[in-house]
């Protein structure tokens, strides 16, 4: 494991339907993460694996400080996410997440202007309205949206640059840490690969550390410098990613490595793909 790591979790427990039932017994708790240790060092991609209910959706909530624990912790910086400085709002500034259709998440009645801008003015980042749309220029240049968009509305814009709004607002405000859950889930070869490749340009342009949630282990391979592979709430194997895809040493693994439909021959595949 990366030395000197941003986030962590010691022991993560996650339990959900603990309320008593209605005849007054206890119904059994559905333990969902049994005590999972994974950590993010700075500037490091570190890929989260496993099929279907596996945990990972909460397991990336819970690297946000959106999911209580039932147990253990997750610590930003050596610190328990509780007592970070500065409280919610300067954690949210610093943990960021990249939806994957954003259409959801992105206010129907705003520009993309307005949208862009407001976290920009919240966070202080900007002293006013003119230097805001001057960062929101820069950042939308970055990821490869015309300016053009600023005037539309989400719904006038295609999925793929809805995405891009999206990654666009997840660094606007410079966090340290992003969560990209499922982000390219369902997108063909090409489309993953332009975005996968953004992702990795960004995170080592400032430095980002990343968590890349995905049940495709060819997508993490091609991303991530490590992974862990989750099975049943438990982490059943760790290491650097080609390591892991090497010499799998858990049948879980090498399951999902059998179930991945096209050979991926190596990392180059993203910046050949992407061209
Ligand atoms: N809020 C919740 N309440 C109850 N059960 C939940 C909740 N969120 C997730 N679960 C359950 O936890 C398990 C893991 O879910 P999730 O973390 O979404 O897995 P994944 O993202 O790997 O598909 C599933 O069985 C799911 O039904
Ligand atoms: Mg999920």
């Amino acid at each position: 494991m990366a030395d000197n790591l941003l986030v962590e979790t010691r022991d993560l427990v996650v339990e959900f339907g603990q309320k008593r039932s209605f005849l007054g017994r206890a119904p059994q708790p559905l333990r969902v993460l049994k005590g999972v240790n994974v950590g993010i060092g700075r500037g490091e991609i570190v890929g989260i694996v496993g099929e279907s209910g596996s945990g990972k959706t909460t397991l990336g909530r819970s690297l946000l400080g959106l999911q209580a624990a039932t147990g253990g912790q997750v610590l930003f910086d050596g610190k328990p996410l509780a007592d970070f400085p500065g409280g919610e709002i300067a954690l949210r500034r610093q943990m960021q997440m990249i939806f994957q259709d954003p259409m959801s998440s992105l206010n129907p009645r705003q520009t993309i202007a307005t949208i862009l801008s407001k976290p920009i003015l919240l966070h202080g980042i900007a002293p006013d309205k003119a230097s805001a749309l001057a960062r929101i220029a820069e950042v939308l240049d970055r990821v490869g949206l015309p300016q053009a968009v600023l005037t539309r509305y989400p719904h006038e814009l295609s999925g793929g640059q809805r995405q891009r709004v999206g990654i666009a607002r997840a660094v606007m405000l410079r966090p340290s840490f992003v969560l990209a859950d499922e982000i390219v889930s369902g997108q063909d070869v090409s489309t993953q690969a332009r975005v996968l490749q953004l992702l990795r340009e960004l995170c080592a342009e400032i430095g980002l550390s990343m968590a890349f949630i995905s049940h495709d282990l060819s997508v993490i391979r091609a991303l991530c410098h490590r992974v862990y592979v989750l099975n049943g709430g438990v982490v059943v194997e760790e290491g650097e990613c080609e390591k892991v895809f090497a010499n799998p040493q858990h049948a879980y693994t090498r399951a999902l490595i059998d179930a991945i439909p096209l050979p991926v021959v190596s990392q180059d595949w993203l910046e050949t793909t992407a061209a």
